[in-house]
């Protein structure tokens, strides 16, 4: 853990105001999102939580340029923008790697695309497979790995794409609880160092108080902000901590809410 060198990265600063976007579903309006507000500072680790099928992935996608929303306004640093396609690493719900390549391969793919050293990459990528417990697995393809390692593969290859701003949509989903605490562990080191902007989807309300700054608690579809909740507790958490404790109370309150 820690030895980890990723290139230095500027971070961002991330605000939406008032996104919404209905799709059409049989003939008929599917409202997902309804005014979303939403900020991420310089170097912050915001969480998303709320429901399955809230519109949390509708919304990264909106960020990421995938889907453009119906209103509503984005500002990177400040300035208007259609989306930040260019400066988001985003790793999708969907771990989406490429089965013809194997799993290094898969994490070099950016590199290859952007025409990066790809000595370095490759040196850095081989570095995190170690750290992600992944040492040993570099040549395999993605149809021989298990959900949890090609999660990893995944995680990896978007450290590497080396952007401003990190979207991770439900990073550690598939894993096992002891790798995820691992990587929970990684992912606080590497932004302590490096501090990213950061905005990750889970639906652990665990995870959300261990890792984020700020957690945004969405309702029900269609997703309207219930509350933000500033996690202003010194790292690393303890969760049988007291104020963490009160915390979970609260944000669980809040999610059951109506
Ligand atoms: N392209 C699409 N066309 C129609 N409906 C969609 C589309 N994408 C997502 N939806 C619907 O929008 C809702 C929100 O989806 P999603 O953003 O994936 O939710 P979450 O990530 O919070 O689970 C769901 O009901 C989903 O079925
Ligand atoms: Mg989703």
């Amino acid at each position: 853990m820690g030895k980890i060198k990723l290139m230095h990265h500027v971070s961002s600063h991330l605000q939406l105001s008032q996104i919404s976007k209905s799709f059409v579903r049989d003939g008929l309006p599917l409202p997902v999102l309804d005014k979303i507000d939403l900020e991420v500072q310089h170097g912050e680790l915001v969480a998303l939580i709320g429901p399955s099928g809230c519109g949390k992935t509708t919304l990264l996608h909106i960020i990421a340029g995938l889907i453009p929303p119906d209103s509503g306004t984005i500002f990177l640093n400040g300035s208007r923008v259609s989306d930040c396609r260019h400066h988001v690493a985003y790793m999708q719900q969907k771990d989406l790697l490429l089965p013809w390549r194997t799993a290094l391969k898969n994490t070099l793919l950016g590199s290859e695309i952007a025409q990066e050293d790809l000595a370095q990459a490759e040196a850095h990528a081989e570095q995190l497979f170690a750290e992600f417990g992944l040492a040993g697995f570099e040549a395999v393809y993605p149809a021989h790995l298990s959900a949890g390692m090609r999660q990893r593969v995944a995680l990896i290859r978007t450290l590497l794409a080396r952007r401003e701003i990190l979207l991770l949509d439900e990073p550690f989903g598939a894993l096992d609880a002891l790798t995820r605490a691992e990587l929970h562990d990684w992912l606080l080191k590497a932004h302590q160092k490096f501090p990213q902007t950061t905005l990750f989807v889970t639906h652990d309300v665990e995870e959300a108080l261990k890792l984020a700054d700020r957690v945004y608690v969405l309702s029900e579809r269609p997703a309207h902000v219930k509350t933000v909740l500033t996690v202003a507790l010194a790292r690393p958490r303890d969760p049988t901590d007291a104020d963490f404790v009160a915390l979970k109370a609260e944000m669980l309150r809040w999610l059951r809410s109506p």
